[in-house]
């Protein structure tokens, strides 16, 4: 049985990757409105993922014979002020939830939870991933400053991006 220390973690953490996928969805409608589609495609392919890993959580709790417990999920900004600014704020949200996710491993070991802690290392994993794609983007987007018309090319190629989801995360 999974300890309520650890499921109130896993709880949290729901709302967290929750707020994810509202904060790339919110990006995603301003980089729409901004003349961005493929920039706006790339952060509603971000939006997909999150919720998967809100699902992914979701499963394991009712496997694990949990409660799952959701809670109200922030407004995320509507504004920024450059593509740049948005994948800074990308950035430095995904290190923010690289920290919850470490926690929640310390958590597991701590309580000597051995399923839960096989379980987490999937998004351990998944977060070296996604900082890495998302620092991709920006390195991009920094070396394209002195030559604004790059921006476009650079929408056609984020534009390609498509959401797979993992073969683990069927079960
Ligand atoms: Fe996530
Ligand atoms: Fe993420």
């Amino acid at each position: 049985m999974i300890s309520k220390k650890l499921l109130d973690a896993i709880n949290e953490q729901i709302n967290a990757e929750y707020y994810s996928a509202y904060l790339y969805l919110s990006m995603s409608a301003w980089l729409e409105a901004e003349n961005l589609p493929g920039f706006a495609n790339w952060m509603q392919m971000q939006n997909r993922e999150e919720t998967m890993h809100a699902t992914k959580l979701y499963d394991y709790i009712l496997e694990r014979g949990g409660r799952v417990q959701l809670k109200a999920i922030d407004a995320p900004p509507t504004k920024w002020d450059s593509p740049l600014a948005v994948f800074e704020e990308t950035l430095k949200h995904e290190r923010k939830v690289t920290a919850l996710i470490n926690d929640l491993m310390n958590l597991a070991i701590a309580e000597k939870d051995h399923p839960a802690t096989i379980f987490l290392q999937w998004f351990v994993s998944e977060q070296v991933e996604e900082e890495s794609s998302v620092e991709t983007v920006l390195q991009q987007l920094k070396m394209i400053q002195q030559a604004p018309g790059m921006v476009f090319m650079m929408d056609r190629e984020l534009g390609q991006r498509s959401f797979t989801p993992p073969a683990d995360s069927a079960d």
